[in-house]
């Protein structure tokens, strides 16, 4: 969606600051010991206790309203009666509708001691999405966005996955454009001002390689490795994008 009226702007934003206590409750409940479903019902309850709607609860068939994707699920993990465990990394990504606004954002968790080198795959996913920021400017086009996340990632030495994308957002949680998080600089489409996109880093500690669970969700690394995701609804402007989920 391109925000045209004042109306499109305050949605956009109410509706961020869902996604975002959102995921602050689930920061909350997010060490060893707790389940995945707990970690879930706590986001549903915040959702709605907001007036919104977890919009991934029925999308295509999807049962709850996060995902959870542990370790080395990259994303779209269902929540379940696993147990998280001390050193784990477990990622949950929110998408809500308030007003007939989606925003969606994810973030990575650490859980107890988590070894060094994950804690560097973390930090790396959401340091390519502020890097990304940087050129997520009007008169911009996605591909300066995508290229910006690949080549910070890759430098690092970290997988960039390729199967999965951000994505443009707004009366619909997937809308044109997509936002690969590869790409090549001065490609793709034009970043107007107004425009909504959820962007969205996926990497991992090993190959960019995923294979899907015979459950038909959960991604999980090919060859193991761990996964970190950073997702923030923006909206483009003339300067510095609009982050509506931090
Ligand atoms: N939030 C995901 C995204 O970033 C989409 C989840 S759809 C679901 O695009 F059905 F898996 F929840
Ligand atoms: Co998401
Ligand atoms: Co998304």
């Amino acid at each position: 969606m391109i925000c045209k009226t004042q109306a499109d702007y305050d949605g956009m934003r109410a509706a961020g600051k869902v996604v975002k206590a959102a995921l602050d409750a689930a920061e909350k409940c997010v060490r060893a010991g707790a389940t995945t479903l707990e970690i879930d019902a706590v986001v549903e309850q915040t959702i709605r206790s907001m007036g919104a709607t977890p919009s991934s609860k029925g999308f295509h068939g999807y049962p709850n309203a996060s995902c959870i994707s542990v370790n080395d699920v990259v994303v779209h993990g269902i929540p379940s009666l696993n147990v998280v465990k001390d050193g784990d990394i477990v990622s949950v990504d929110i998408t809500a509708l308030l007003n007939g606004y989606q925003s969606d954002a994810a973030r990575t968790f650490l859980v107890g001691n988590v070894s060094e080198r994950d804690r560097a795959l973390v930090a790396a996913a959401k340091e390519a999405f502020e890097l990304a920021m940087e050129y997520a400017v009007a008169g911009n086009r996605v591909g300066d966005i995508s290229a910006t996340v690949q080549m910070f990632c890759e430098f690092g030495g970290y997988g960039v996955v390729r199967d999965l994308t951000g994505h443009g957002i707004g009366h619909n949680m997937h809308e044109p454009p997509e936002v690969p998080n590869f790409g090549k600089r001065k490609t793709g489409a034009p970043l107007k001002v107004g425009l909504c996109i959820a962007v969205e880093p996926m990497i991992t500690a090993g190959g960019w390689r995923v294979k899907t669970d015979r459950d038909g969700w959960t991604v999980r690394t090919s060859d193991g490795s761990r996964a970190a995701h950073y997702e923030n609804t923006i909206i483009v402007t003339d300067g510095a994008p609009e982050i509506l989920t931090v």
